[in-house]
């Protein structure tokens, strides 16, 4: 298993492309089973995650043809029973669930794994079908759904941590062709629902209101190929502004998109960074002195919790304490344990990381855990004095595209190593 070996200390300096949206190119990979016309995806980001999904729709009979960042699936005959070492392997894969339902009326799909995050439930995910009239049961570690047609319903999809966004990803997809409308309340209003529903109305669908709470899906008898361009990664921008900041560099991210990360970039500008924003750049200059903040992750348009553990190393490097409040999942601090090995002074009272920060880091062997985590211990790693190795680092690249080579582009000392 690879590792990167990090000389930390040198400020970043220069210009980062951003990616295509991961989380936005999975459910947009899956709408394209919704039809048997071909339909193109533009601006992939090259991830592991992408590419297993791939795998997922090759394995339910669809044609896919990836060439660089674009893809061509044409989903002609499915069959609704996923392949379960797959999509047991990939919390993603969920969103294949709404098209096969919505396609084929039956969808047998293995039921995805938790992760280092948390139990991940879909509760929710089913709770949705069955608003929509399909009999729903789980056996065998497997979902079972299957409906005579689905009738559009109303739905209410938020949960004990507010709204689900792969499981409002679903219930577009299955509503766009179910028999009459469908209303969901409490949806998930990130961008990447937004960028859904995009393509999904380009494919003939009649979805109003994504990106609020309340979304209206007139059903059609049938959705035909359609191109997209997929949305800029808004986590990626996230990290790269904080990657910034954590080594008082100056750093310019292109072909983003501000607006996506507004609640960020509040925080970070409430902490002394310097931000300009563009249409589609962000300028991260060093502050003059760094300050603590309070961040508590919340639903879109919040701070989103794909930013909290690099956010931390922000905290790290600023005197005072900054408290920093997880309420989206149970267990998303697994980086504390790893930053204290980098010097970090961290204390977690429930929900709540109580982060004594202006002390040095210093380079050490860490271990990657979950995607996010990873991507703050490379952050740690920068700001750090010496040599930090981050071991694992399978876990970024499922979500960050040729980290290493757009760091080292940014004055970075980084290089991926072979792991014992
Ligand atoms: C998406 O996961 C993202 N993944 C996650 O990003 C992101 O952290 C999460 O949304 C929240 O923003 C993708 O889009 C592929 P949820 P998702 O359903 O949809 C609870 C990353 O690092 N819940 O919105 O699976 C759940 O336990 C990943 O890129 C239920 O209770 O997350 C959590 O507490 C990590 N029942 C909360 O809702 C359900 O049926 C939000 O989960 C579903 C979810």
């Amino acid at each position: 298993m690879d590792c990167l070996v990090i000389n930390g200390g040198t400020p970043l300096k220069g210009e980062v492309k951003i990616s295509g949206a991961k989380n936005a190119a999975l459910p947009l990979m899956a709408a394209t089973l919704l039809t048997s016309d071909e339909c193109v995806l533009r601006n992939l980001p090259n991830l592991s995650d992408v590419q297993f999904m791939a795998r997922i729709l090759k394995s339910l009979g669809a044609s896919v043809e990836m060439n660089r960042g674009t893809i061509r699936v044409r989903a002609r005959k499915i069959d609704g029973f996923g392949d379960y070492d797959l999509i047991r392997k990939m919390r993603g894969s969920i969103c294949i669930l709404g098209p096969l339902m919505g396609r084929l009326n039956e969808a047998k799909v293995s039921m995805p794994g938790g992760c280092v995050i948390g139990a991940r439930p879909i509760d929710l995910h089913l709770k949705g079908m069955r608003d929509l009239g399909a009999k729903v049961r789980v056996e065998a570690g497997y979902v079972h759904a299957k409906a005579k047609r689905l009738i559009g319903g109303e739905s209410f999809l938020g949960g004990r941590c507010g709204p689900t966004v792969l499981g409002t990803a679903n219930m577009l997809m299955a509503a766009s062709l179910a028999k009459g409308k469908t209303l969901i309340h409490s949806a998930a209003c990130e961008p990447e629902i937004e960028d859904l529903a995009k393509f999904l109305n380009a494919m003939g669908a009649k979805i109003l209101g994504a990106g609020s709470p309340t979304i209206t899906i007139q059903g059609v008898r049938r959705l035909r190929g359609a191109e997209h361009r997929v949305i800029p990664d808004r986590i990626e921008a996230a990290t790269y502004a904080l990657a910034g900041a954590v080594t008082n560099g100056d750093v310019t991210l292109r072909s983003c998109q501000p607006s996506h990360l507004s609640a960020v970039l509040d925080k970070m500008r409430e902490a002394g960074v310097r931000i300009e924003s563009g249409r589609n750049t962000l300028r991260i200059r060093p502050a003059k002195q760094l300050r603590s903040v309070d961040i508590t992750t919340m639903p879109h348009a919040g701070f989103p919790t794909d930013v909290q553990a690099q956010m931390m190393v922000l905290m790290l490097k600023s005197p005072g304490i900054s408290i920093i409040t997880e309420r989206i999942f149970e267990s998303r601090f697994m980086h504390v344990n790893e930053l204290a090995r980098m010097g970090a002074d961290i204390s977690i009272e429930g929900p709540s990381a109580i982060v004594k920060g202006g002390q040095p880091l210093s380079g050490a062997d860490v271990m990657a855990s979950d995607l996010r985590a990873s991507a703050a211990l490379v952050l740690a790693g920068m700001a750090a004095k010496g040599v930090t190795r981050v071991n694992r680092v399978y876990h970024i690249d499922r979500g960050y595209e040729n980290i290493d080579g757009k760091l080292r582009a940014l004055g970075a000392n980084i290089s991926r190593e072979p792991g014992q």
